[in-house]
């Protein structure tokens, strides 16, 4: 996975690099949190339970993510703060935190350089200049996948999630300059759509990763995303590590890739 340029990049992303290396660093927020206050508000949706799951790291004794957890399956995790946040100095309230700091930043360097993989296959295959193309995402977190193609030069970028996830994508457009839209918003797996008339316009590219697993009825979900988008949809399915057949079906110049024990199917469905 990824070219050799994005590993040189990536191996050092525990340096402080200039922000001029943007699109390679925006998981490493250090370059761009520049004020005590900037860091105050991150510690502060971490504590509220918005930032944990994506990885980033936002001090050199303040990193997210949930590499670890993914990597060593679940291993003695018994709530879902667990093993997650990596913050002793701060108030991020009662969780366990890492014990094996380099195995925690391992695992979610591993992590982070799978969304940089997806923003280059997005790039890669999505047939035309990033900056003609929009692009949303449903189940978006918080925003790792859309921030990516944003300061790659997408022409727009919307997120939609059911946790309301506003304010963390304003302090994320503040630091990162960019303009990432988010939409709150309940997809019904009974009636398969939006809650409360939230409306999902068409976009170019609909991206969507690691949701499909958390919803009942993935197929009539994968319908949804068709409808909206124009040209493509790029999805990533977690599926089974045991299973040798991909449960999606992709197109014969489409490749997948092997990261550690996992599969993952990189596709654009056209
Ligand atoms: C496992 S996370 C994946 C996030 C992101 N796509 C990624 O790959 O990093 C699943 C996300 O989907 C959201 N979610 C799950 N079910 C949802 C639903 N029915 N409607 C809207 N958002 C949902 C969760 O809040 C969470 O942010």
């Amino acid at each position: 996975m990824g070219g050799g340029s994005a590993y040189t990049f990536l191996a050092d992303t525990h340096t402080h690099q200039p922000p001029s290396l943007h699109h390679r660093l925006v998981m490493d927020l250090r370059p761009f949190i520049t004020r005590k206050e900037q860091l105050r508000t991150g510690v502060k949706f971490i504590r509220d339970g918005h930032l944990f799951y994506q990885p980033f790291i936002l001090a050199d004794d303040v990193e997210v993510g949930e590499g670890q957890n993914l990597h060593d399956e679940y291993d003695k995790v018994t709530g879902i703060s667990d093993f997650n946040v990596y913050a002793p100095q701060q108030d991020v309230g009662d969780r366990k935190q890492p014990t094996d700091l380099g195995h925690f930043r391992k695992c979610n360097q591993e992590y982070r350089e799978i969304y940089d993989y997806i923003a280059d296959q997005i790039c890669m295959h999505a047939g035309g200049k990033l900056s003609d193309l929009t692009f949303a995402e449903i189940g978006c977190n918080t925003g790792l996948n859309l921030f990516n193609l944003a300061l790659r030069g997408a022409k727009s970028c919307r997120g939609y999630d059911w946790n309301d996830l506003s304010n963390l994508f304003r302090w994320m457009n503040n630091l990162l300059g960019t303009d990432v839209r988010f939409t709150r918003g309940i997809y019904d797996n009974l009636y398969h759509r939006f809650k409360d008339e939230v409306q999902v316009p068409e976009v170019d590219i609909m991206i969507n990763t690691v949701f499909t697993n958390h919803q009942c009825d993935p197929l009539q979900f994968l319908a949804f995303l068709c409808d909206r988008a124009r040209k493509g949809v790029f999805l990533w399915a977690l599926i089974h590590p045991g299973l040798s057949d991909p449960c999606v079906v992709y197109t014969a110049e489409m490749r997948g890739g092997y990261i550690g024990k996992r599969q993952i199917i990189p596709s654009i469905l056209q």
